[in-house]
Parts: structure tokens; C-alpha cells; sequence
């Protein structure tokens, strides 16, 4: 067996320090090519491999030992990872990276039991600068780990996505951190004895139960924001986990997910104009209102021909996608259109508003994937100034970022929202099945506007009727 002899390194020597360096360093790198989407995957294959650097440095430790139960957890992880990877939709990426991130959380948590349970079999007492990290990554991870179950089952349909409410459950939730916080502070003074380990344990279900009951009373479609704070939760108690074990990549490499994913949640939050308390407390989503008075109004509908003359006449053209274009996948029938139009000498541009889908970065990835040119993506402060100046705004399965009572109606749950100021267009055209809201549950006055025409049909459908008839005019 080679075994023993890869298991022979130093965790203090300086070269397993220069490896672990490496490794950082190059998450770093990763981190910063993953910022453009003509360097992100290359971001990404650098990332992976400082995280090959950094497994197989910890795996050459001294002390790293039943290789059978490694073998068996990093086999069936792979497996897992790759086939799932492969499988998933577009649209099923959030409730991927839900139960990704909380595998990791669970991890944690489970590491920070092991080494408590490690410490009471050896007989020694805990030094409290150990012991303080271990309850840390403990509480924080398993709190992850329920919490994203709970997101992968609203995102999955497993669990009702609307907000799940009973009554004092904020107090509940209250009650819950401070026992778990004053049982820790007990903890702290006496971690050596018999009983502590009852109350560790007692701590842990604690932790388990307040990450169900946190994310529970939060509405489905505010899941990518719960993710990612869930995934700052898990990079922190990840961190805390490499102090424990005195390990300096697991440190950075989760102080970085630590810090990303706190940035994300409040870019996130500040894109719906919202506060993360509000996200998190609020219960937004519960009921869509306005539906109803949605059918009594008059719109001006139009099909795939009439929209064909519009936008092939036209100077220039906004597409500005939402998230019906993920759900219809229709971003490879939008491109075919702009490419018809493009033929015609028509300008094409796509407005991103930085919140529409589900996730960040959604649009940019679909429209990536159809091969949309980088330089046609429009960010909503770049595109905004333009719309007076466009012919045609086509809004593809987006609703709420073109609202405009966000900035009209001070009286709106999403006013103060920045939008794609499409009513600003000469014309718009809105591509969805019906006059039904989007994820804010509300009517979007632009559908009544006198330059709106609506095209009442599935996304996908609709652009490749539009592309055929432009062909053929
Ligand atoms: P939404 O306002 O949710 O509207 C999407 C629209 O797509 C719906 O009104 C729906 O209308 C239409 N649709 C669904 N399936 C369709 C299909 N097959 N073909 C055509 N249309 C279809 O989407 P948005 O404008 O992208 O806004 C995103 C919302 O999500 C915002 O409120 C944002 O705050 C919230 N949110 C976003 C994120 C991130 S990170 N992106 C995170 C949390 C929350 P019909 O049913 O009538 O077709």
C-alpha cells in the first residue's frame, strides 16, 4: 500500500503551507475571472484546481487516515456531483446550489461533533480557543444545512413555496437564539464534564430546528436570496471549522464564500429595493394581489405577424428578458429573432436588470448559453438613458422589472425598485401567456399603457413565430 507513505507530510511544514498558498491564491484568481462571463469559466476551472491543490495536500497529512471511508466518500460525492451537474435544468440551478451549500454546512457541523467527541475519548480538556470555533462552525452549520433543505424543497415543489407562518414564530425563532447562545456561554465555562456533551448534543437539535424555522416563513421566490446567506453562514462556519483544525485554506477558502456570499445577499437586496430583515421577516409573496382587476382593464393584443412588422421596421430594438424566457428555455428561439432582425439592419440590444430569474446572473447565463454576443448585454444604468431613443422594447417573460408603479407608486410593494424603464420606448411589445403577475403578486401598469401591444403565447413559441415571419416578410 502506498498509503502510508502519501500520509507523511507535516500539517506545519512549510511546504504544505506553500501548497495551501497555492491553493488560495488561485481561489482568489478564480474568484476574479468568474466576474466576466468571457473569463468565468475559465474562473472557474481555477478555482478547481486550487481545490485539487488544497484536497490532495490535506489528504498527504500526517494522521489522514481510513483511506476506505475516503474512497467511498469522495467516489460517491463525485458520482453524485457530476451526474447531477449534467442533468440539472437551467431553471432548477437555485435549489441545486441549495442543497450543494448545504451539504457543506452539514459537513461542518458534523466535523465540529467529531472533534468535540475526539477531544472527551482522548480524556484532555478542550482549550477554550478550540472549543469557541467548534461550537461557532456547529451552530452556524447545521443551521445551513436545515435551512437549505428547506430552500431545495420550497424551489423543488417538495414543501409550499408561499410563506409558511404561524403565529409567534419569530418569537419561537428568538427564544431558540438565545438558548442556544446562553447554553453556548455555559458551555464555555465547563466543556469537560459528563453532562457537556448532552448539552452539545441539545445545542445541535437547537440549531437544526431554528434553520427549518427560519426559512420557513419566507416566500419561494426569495429562496436565491435565503441561498445565499445560507451560503455565507456555511463559507463562515467553514472558516471557523479550518481554525479548529488548524487548517489555512479551509480558513480563506471559507472566509472568501463567507464574504462573496454576504456581498451577493445585499447586491441581491438592494436590486429589489428591499432590506434583508424585509426579505427575511416580511413574508413577501404570501398572497398575489391585483390579479383580479387585472382581467377588467383593456389591453391592445397583438400575434407573432403584427409584432414581426413592428420590430422588423424598426431602427432599433430592446429584447429585455424575465424570467418567463428561462421557464419557456426560449432563449435560443429569442436569438434566432434578433439574428432576423440583425439581418434587416435593425440594432439589437438585450436589457439585464440585475434581479430578473431567479438567480443572479440568470440572463446572462442563458443568453450565453444561445451564444448572445457579450457586447449586446445592456446593464439596466447603461440601457435606461437609450429607452427614449428605441423603437421597440420586446419584454420577454419579465414582468416586475418593467414595472412601473416601482417608481410611480410610492404606495407599491416594490416601489423605490429600480426598472428596465421600457414605457419609455416608443413601443413595447410583452411576450407572456396571460395578464398574470410575476413573483411580486401584482398588475403591471404597463400592460394597459396605450404603446403596449401584448403577445398572449408561451415565450418560446412566440420568438420563433416572430423569426419565421420576419423571414418571410
Ligand atoms: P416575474 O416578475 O416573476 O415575471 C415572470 C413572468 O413570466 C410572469 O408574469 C409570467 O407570466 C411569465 N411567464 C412564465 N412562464 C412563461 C412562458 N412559458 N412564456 C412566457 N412567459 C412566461 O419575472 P421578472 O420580471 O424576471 O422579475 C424577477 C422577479 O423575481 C423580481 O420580482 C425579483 O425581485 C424576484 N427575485 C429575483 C431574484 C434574482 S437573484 N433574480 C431573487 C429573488 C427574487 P404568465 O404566467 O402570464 O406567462
Amino acid at each position: 500500500m502506498t498509503a502510508p507513505l502519501l500520509a507523511a507530510l507535516d500539517p506545519q511544514s512549510a511546504f504544505v503551507q506553500a501548497c495551501y498558498i497555492v491553493a488560495f491564491s488561485l481561489f482568489i484568481l478564480g474568484i476574479r475571472r468568474g466576474t466576466h462571463p468571457t473569463t468565468a469559466k475559465q474562473g472557474n476551472l481555477i478555482a478547481a484546481t486550487g481545490m485539487v491543490i488544497a484536497v490532495a495536500t490535506t489528504l498527504a497529512l500526517k494522521g489522514i487516515g481510513n483511506w476506505g471511508l475516503i474512497a467511498i466518500g469522495m467516489g460517491g460525492g463525485a458520482i453524485v456531483g457530476v451526474v447531477a451537474s449534467r442533468r440539472v435544468q437551467m431553471t432548477a440551478m437555485p435549489q441545486m446550489v441549495a442543497l450543494y451549500n448545504g451539504v457543506g454546512g452539514g459537513a461542518v457541523a458534523l466535523i465540529a461533533w467529531g472533534e468535540f467527541r475526539h477531544f472527551l475519548a482522548l480524556g484532555e480538556a478542550i482549550p477554550l480557543d478550540t472549543f469557541v470555533p467548534i461550537l461557532f462552525s456547529m451552530v452556524l452549520g447545521s443551521v445551513s444545512f436545515w435551512g437549505s433543505n428547506i430552500a431545495f424543497g420550497k424551489l423543488q415543489g417538495l414543501i409550499p413555496g408561499q410563506p409558511v407562518k404561524v403565529p409567534g414564530q419569530q418569537v419561537l425563532n428568538g427564544l431558540l437564539l438565545v438558548g442556544i447562545v446562553t447554553v453556548c456561554i455555559v458551555l464555555g465555562f465547563d466543556h469537560d464534564s459528563g453532562p457537556s456533551q448532552g448539552l452539545f448534543i441539545a445545542v445541535l437539535i437547537a440549531a437544526a430546528l431554528l434553520g427549518n424555522l427560519f426559512v420557513l416563513p419566507i416566500g419561494g421566490a426569495d429562496m436565491p436570496v435565503v441561498i445565499s446567506l445560507l451560503n455565507a453562514f456555511t463559507g463562515l462556519s467553514a472558516a471557523a471549522a479550518g481554525i479548529e483544525l488548524d487548517n489555512t485554506a479551509l480558513i480563506v477558502a471559507g472566509t472568501l464564500v463567507g464574504s462573496s456570499g454576504t456581498i451577493l445577499t445585499l447586491a441581491m437586496a438592494t436590486a429589489m429595493n428591499r432590506s434583508v430583515p424585509n426579505i427575511l421577516f416580511a413574508g413577501f409573496g404570501a398572497l398575489p394581489t391585483g390579479a383580479a382587476e387585472a382581467e377588467e382593464r383593456p389591453v391592445t393584443s397583438i400575434g407573432a405577424q403584427d409584432a414581426a412588422i413592428k420590430l422588423a421596421y424598426a431602427d432599433s430594438v430592446v429584447i429585455v428578458p424575465g424570467y418567463g424566457m428561462a421557464v419557456a428555455q426560449a432563449q435560443h428561439a429569442v436569438k434566432e429573432m434578433a439574428n432576423e432582425l440583425e439581418k434587416r439592419g435593425v440594432d439589437v440590444a438585450y436589457a439585464i436588470h440585475p434581479v430578473a430569474g431567479r438567480m443572479p446572473g440568470h440572463m446572462n447565463v442563458l443568453l450565453a448559453e444561445a451564444d448572445v454576443p457579450y457586447e449586446e448585454l445592456k446593464e439596466m444604468d447603461d440601457i435606461n438613458p437609450e429607452m427614449p431613443h428605441t423603437d421597440v422594447a420586446v419584454v420577454i417573460g419579465a414582468n416586475d422589472v418593467t414595472n412601473p408603479a416601482a417608481k410611480d407608486d410610492p404606495n407599491s410593494p416594490i416601489a423605490g425598485m429600480p426598472i428596465i424603464e421600457v414605457d419609455e420606448a416608443q413601443q413595447v411589445i410583452v411576450i407572456k401567456r396571460s395578464l398574470s403577475p410575476g413573483f411580486a403578486g401584482i398588475d403591471n401598469d404597463l400592460f394597459y399603457n396605450e404603446k403596449t401591444s401584448m403577445l398572449f403565447s408561451d415565450a418560446k413559441q412566440a420568438a420563433a413565430d416572430i423569426a419565421a415571419e420576419i423571414e418571410n416578410l
